[in-house]
């Protein structure tokens, strides 16, 4: 209990390794605490210690003689590299200080983020344009990562033009178009974004296909689409939001058209097992910063209802992702 108490501090040892590049610098080899403190600005005392903190949590190794090396994990922090959690671990402050007030959030029903900060996490971020930055740069390297076995697990061939609605940075939508040549993608998310999106979209090589689109997807989003995706975007909202989102999707959606809401999906029993950790850590994530909730298929078939759209197939894929199809008219 003792250590569950103060998980916390292990937490924000691992904010404080990611924010200051400490797994970035220990890639060339070992260093002493006093050696990493003039590679990234700190006192060598206190870093000492805080290296003691990580090497006793298992983040990094500690030789013997004074030095600390890499581990797998601490190679889970070193940036730029494939699958890199580096700029996830640095939106942890954020995350630690709205956390303070779950007992707030669970009493009142007020997100706990917006009670600590004074805004939503969204508005937030469109605010905090450093925070912008690191948060849609943690989307996108878990996105790049699962998007291989989104567009493995679904044909997405008999689609024309392919809306990704609250895209991020594009990473879906770019794995997508490069898949399907002949496809064309519109990026739909709000104006700071997308103002952030071109040179990754172009970085893909498929900029001349996909058009970035500002919007509040609250209030609409581009006409006209084959498929609308939302990928990991529903689990953000309460109910009331994601049948407003499904909504402006099914306003949208050209006749025949599908929306495509790409997500974890709880099971439909909770187990209380050790395999429920992550999932039911997701969804209080959403919970705590936005209001959110992850949903099993028959809360997801429910909302898809709610918004005069019909769940007509289920694809699991080889991520923890699956893919919930809906269309307009009766179905399962
Ligand atoms: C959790 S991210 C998901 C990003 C990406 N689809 C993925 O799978 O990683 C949710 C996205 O919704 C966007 N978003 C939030 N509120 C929005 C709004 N009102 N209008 C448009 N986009 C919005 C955010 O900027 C963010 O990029």
């Amino acid at each position: 209990m003792g250590r569950l108490i103060s998980g916390y501090a292990v937490s924000q040892l691992i904010y404080a390794a990611a924010e200051l590049g400490l797994a970035d610098r220990l890639e060339d080899g070992p260093k002493s605490g006093a050696e990493l403190a003039r590679a990234v600005g700190a006192d060598p005392d206190l870093l000492s210690r805080a290296l003691r903190g990580l090497a006793a949590a298992g983040v990094v190794a500690y030789d013997g003689d004074g030095r600390f090396r890499a581990t797998p994990l601490s190679r889970c922090l070193v940036s730029g590299a494939p699958g890199s959690l580096r700029a996830l671990a640095r939106c942890g402050d954020e995350s630690y200080q709205a956390w303070g007030h779950l007992v707030h959030m669970l009493r009142t029903g007020e997100t706990a983020f917006d009670r600590c900060f004074g805004t939503s996490r969204f508005e937030y971020l469109t605010q905090q344009p450093a925070a912008a930055a690191v948060f849609n740069e943690a989307m996108g390297a878990m996105l790049t990562q699962n998007a291989a076995a989104i567009v493995a697990a679904y044909d997405f061939s008999r689609f024309r033009t392919i809306v990704d609605v609250g895209g991020g940075r594009g990473a879906l939508i770019s794995s997508i178009l490069s898949a399907y040549p002949a496809a064309r993608g519109v990026l739909v998310d709000t104006p700071a974004v997308i103002a952030d999106a071109e040179a990754h979209v172009r970085s893909r090589g498929v900029a001349e296909r996909c058009t970035l689109v500002g919007a509040d997807f609250f209030e609409s989003v581009p006409a006209g689409g084959d498929a609308y995706l939302l990928s990991q975007t529903i689990h953000n909202w309460d109910d009331a939001h994601a049948r407003r989102l499904l909504q402006s999707c099914r306003r949208a959606m050209a006749p025949g058209g599908v929306t495509l809401v790409i997500e974890m999906m709880l099971p439909p029993r909770f187990e209380g097992t050790p395999a429920d950790y992550p999932l039911v850590m997701t969804d209080l994530q959403m919970m705590v910063m936005m209001g959110g909730r992850e949903r099993t298929e028959a809360e997801h078939r429910a909302l898809f209802h709610s918004a005069g759209l019909t769940c007509r197939t289920v694809i699991r894929t080889q991520s923890p992702l699956v893919i919930l199809e809906a269309g307009e008219g009766p179905g399962g």
